[in-house]
């Protein structure tokens, strides 16, 4: 059984720091999948309007074990539903797919900058804060000059940015940023998909601890203080990414993962373009 951390967000709430990314987790098969991980002591559940699988998400959260309000719920709002009024009725049927009356984490999917709606966007999103339906509002993808306009315009941070973020593309600018301005930094694809797992120094690393790399990888946001949802439909691997609270990484360790930084590491869409 672990022994979860949690990080707290600008407006007060506790999220924990890891959590299952349920994305290309088919709908059908979502609620066992979550069933399985709040077993293994997960409580934070990450999904998205786009990933097609909010009522299996929902129906796992709803019916666990541990009971809905155990669970951190995270779902994202999709880009063509950006504006404000778009933005609330998308978040219904968000609400209606996951089959509950509100969220823990309700997250602006893209910033899409030609399409010039996130800030309409995020006036819905406070609206949603303020009637409590979604408990905690932030963006995903969202850059440097995306958060200044954001905060300018609105003069609310959000509480969490959630980001593509591995040991291959550290995004160091971006975290010192969020540092500064107390928004919390969430990892997506925090296993570079799992692409980076044979890699040598994180082999090293974990033989070292007596772990796998994808532990070592999980351990390594743990200890940048980063909220990280690694995806997995596996059983044995979810399991095995949430046992990282026995063990921590040295300086030397960090250094040498610090060191595989790569700025053309991106391995998903580019929030500049992606619209
Ligand atoms: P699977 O779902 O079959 O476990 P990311 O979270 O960075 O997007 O990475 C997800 C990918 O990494 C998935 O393909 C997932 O496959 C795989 N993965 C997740 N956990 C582990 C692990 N502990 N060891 C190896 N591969 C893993």
């Amino acid at each position: 059984m672990s022994d979860q951390t949690f990080v707290t967000l600008n407006d007060g709430r506790r999220m924990p720091q890891l959590g299952l990314g349920a994305w290309a987790i088919a709908s059908e098969e979502a609620a066992a999948v979550v069933h399985t991980a709040v077993d293994a002591g997960y409580r934070l559940v990450d999904t998205a309007a786009i990933y097609g699988n909010e009522r299996g998400v929902g129906e796992g959260v709803r019916t666990c074990s541990a009971g809905r309000e155990a669970v951190f719920l995270t779902t994202k709002l999709w880009n063509d539903r950006q504006g404000y009024d778009a933005a609330l009725g998308a978040f219904e049927r968000s609400l209606d797919r996951l089959g509950l009356d509100c969220v823990d984490l309700y997250l602006i999917h893209w910033p899409a900058p030609s399409r010039g709606l996130y800030v309409e966007t995020w006036r819905a999103f406070m609206e949603l804060a303020a009637q409590g339906r979604a408990r905690s509002i932030g963006v995903s993808n969202f850059t440097i000059e995306d958060l200044r306009r954001l905060i300018g315009e609105t003069g609310v941070t959000p509480a969490v940015n959630q980001i593509e973020l591995h040991p291959r593309f550290q995004q160091k600018a971006l975290r010192d940023f969020h540092a500064e301005h107390g928004i919390v930094t969430e990892s997506w694809s925090p296993l570079g998909q799992g692409k980076l797992l044979d890699d040598p120094v994180l082999g090293d690393i974990a033989r070292k601890h007596g772990k796998t790399p994808a532990q070592a990888v999980i351990r390594w946001h743990l200890e940048l203080g980063l909220v990280v949802i690694p995806k997995s439909a596996s059983p044995v691997r979810i399991a095995q990414n949430l046992d990282v609270f026995d063990f921590s990484l040295d300086a030397e360790d960090m250094e040498r993962i610090a060191a595989l930084d790569d700025a053309g590491g991106r391995i998903g869409l580019d929030p500049l373009t992606f619209a």
